[in-house]
């Protein structure tokens, strides 16, 4: 009874605020965990989404400023209307082969909200803290405040310059004096926030965070610039999870929890896809940090004198049609043809023939973590059917036919042979481990991490040249008609 009673009376001390962010939070847990399936991804976004919008929605009814309800809310609506219309417009416009530039863009707005919140934060807390008499900052709200300036500040700047290499406006400028430039800044940049902190509150103050907010952003800046080839997803993925840490020092500096458990998640899942891509490309954060890629070794050399197979479309019918077991690779030019749709026609049209058709899926193939998964969903090819790429290597021995379709980097063997390569030490789809290779692309360029391929040239393999929509569309064709 006793116990009851204790309950009764703590329950009714929790605010509706409380347990509506505590239903956010959960939602943003289940919401996650449902995107880690591509059924059941979509759903997962819209139970976050509800989460976020009944954290606003009871945020805007509920909280109370020293016990008066906060103002501004038509301010608020219509930025809210703003938002969501860009937000909504971009993602119905955006192609599929340019969602990692939005994906930038909108962990960029992340971080420029939370330094911002910082930048309107300092100048109260320190004009407080001097009309106190206080003799610094030093304290759990000015290191909140500092953090997220820094944190959300490089996320901002770097989310920018990686938004506009993706989109090719700005090329890589690797340099060694750039690594000296970074990592004086990152030091200068954590000293300043110290000396800030034991600063005298003095009000009106604001020119050294306003210095310290444009070095985080510089930092951003030059930390992204010599970053480039196959390293971009990572820095994303990492640049994502700052934007989170940022958002979770907002979460600290208000006491509010759903921003907190909302920061938190988006922080450590970043961290862990970061730490998963740089597995798949065998390489260290600090190797990415420091933007080796591409700078050591020479980039392959093409051999003017091998010689490229082609095979006819015919011949392709056939030997896909008598094979037992193929491996579809796929990559990022199957998104740029948006030939997803026919790449499951010919899967089907095969298994109707009794061959075992499957999809090794290199984790980085495409330009986004899971590219390849969203594409191939959306055009209904069973995940089951989707092979990882370690399990597709230990079936290629037996395998009769891997169908490249506009990948290269992630089945180059220069990952495997050539120490010189930038990709050494990158784990690849083993094609060459099959019996026959044919690869369908429009010509010889090379792709993303800009290095020739020798798979190309190999005796195992035959290239069946044009887009690769085109391709499968007569592939079929020619399957049918046999
Ligand atoms: P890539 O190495 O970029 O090769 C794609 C190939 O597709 C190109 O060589 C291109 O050759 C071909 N292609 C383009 N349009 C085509 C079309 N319409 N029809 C047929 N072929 C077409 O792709 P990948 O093998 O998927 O490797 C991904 C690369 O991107 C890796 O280097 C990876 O590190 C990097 N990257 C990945 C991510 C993530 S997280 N997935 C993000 C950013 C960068 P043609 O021009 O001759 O047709």
């Amino acid at each position: 009874m006793e116990t009851i009673t204790k309950l009764i009376e703590f329950s009714s001390e929790i605010s509706i605020l409380e347990i509506s962010y505590l239903i956010a939070s959960i939602l943003f847990i289940l919401g996650l965990k449902k995107l880690s399936h591509p059924a059941t991804a979509r759903s997962g976004n819209l139970w976050a989404a509800a989460g976020m919008g009944a954290a606003i929605l009871f945020t805007i009814l509920f909280h109370k400023k020293e016990g008066e309800p906060i103002g501004n809310v038509i301010y608020i609506v219509i930025a809210l209307a703003i938002g969501s219309f860009i937000g909504w417009y971009s993602s119905k416009k955006v192609k599929m082969t340019a969602m990692p530039q939005m994906v930038s863009i909108f962990n960029g707005m992340g971080g420029a909200c939370a330094a911002l919140i910082s930048l309107m934060e300092f100048p109260k807390m320190q004009n407080m803290l001097a009309s106190e008499g206080a003799a610094h900052m030093l304290g759990g709200e000015g290191i909140a405040i500092l953090l997220g300036l820094m944190i959300g500040g490089v996320s901002f700047a770097g989310s920018m310059i990686a938004f506009g290499k993706l989109d090719g406006r700005i090329g890589d400028f690797k340099h060694p004096v750039l690594r000296i430039i970074n990592l004086t800044f990152l030091v200068g940049l954590f000293v300043a926030l110290v000396l800030i902190l034991f600063m005298k509150p003095v009000e009106g103050n604001n020119l050294p965070i306003y210095l310290f907010a444009l070095a985080a952003l510089v930092y951003g800046v030059t930390f992204v610039m010599p970053i480039g080839g196959a390293d971009m997803p990572v820095v994303i993925s990492l640049l994502n999870s700052f934007t989170g840490v940022a958002a979770a020092m907002g979460g600290f500096l208000y006491g509010n929890q759903a921003m907190l458990t909302g920061g938190i998640l988006v922080g450590s899942s970043g961290t862990i896809l970061t730490i998963l891509m740089c597995k798949a490309m065998n390489r260290s954060l600090l190797n990415v940090i420091i933007g080796a890629f591409g700078v050591a070794g020479a980039a392959g050399t093409e051999d003017g004198d091998k010689t490229v197979k082609e095979i006819s479309l015919s011949d392709a019918a056939v030997l896909l049609s008598y094979s037992q077991k193929i491996f579809i690779v796929p990559g990022y030019g199957l998104a740029v043809a948006q030939a997803q749709h026919l790449c499951h026609e010919l899967d089907n049209l095969l298994a109707s023939k009794g061959v075992e058709v499957k999809y090794a899926i290199h984790p980085v193939a495409g330009r986004m973590p899971g590219h390849m998964n969203v594409l191939l969903a959306e055009a209904d090819v069973p995940y089951e059917k989707l092979v990882e790429m370690e399990d597709a290597n230990n079936e290629m021995s037996n395998t009769d036919v891997v169908i490249v379709i506009g990948a290269n980097d992630v089945v180059n063997p220069a990952a495997e042979d050539d120490p010189s390569s930038p990709i050494y030490g990158m784990p690849i789809i083993k094609a060459l481990d099959a019996k026959n290779v044919i690869v369908m692309k429009r010509s010889m360029a090379a792709g993303y991490a800009a290095i020739p391929n020798n798979l190309f040239y190999h005796q195992k393999n035959r290239m069946l040249f044009g887009d690769a929509k085109a391709t499968l569309q007569k592939l079929v064709a020619e399957i049918k008609s046999l």
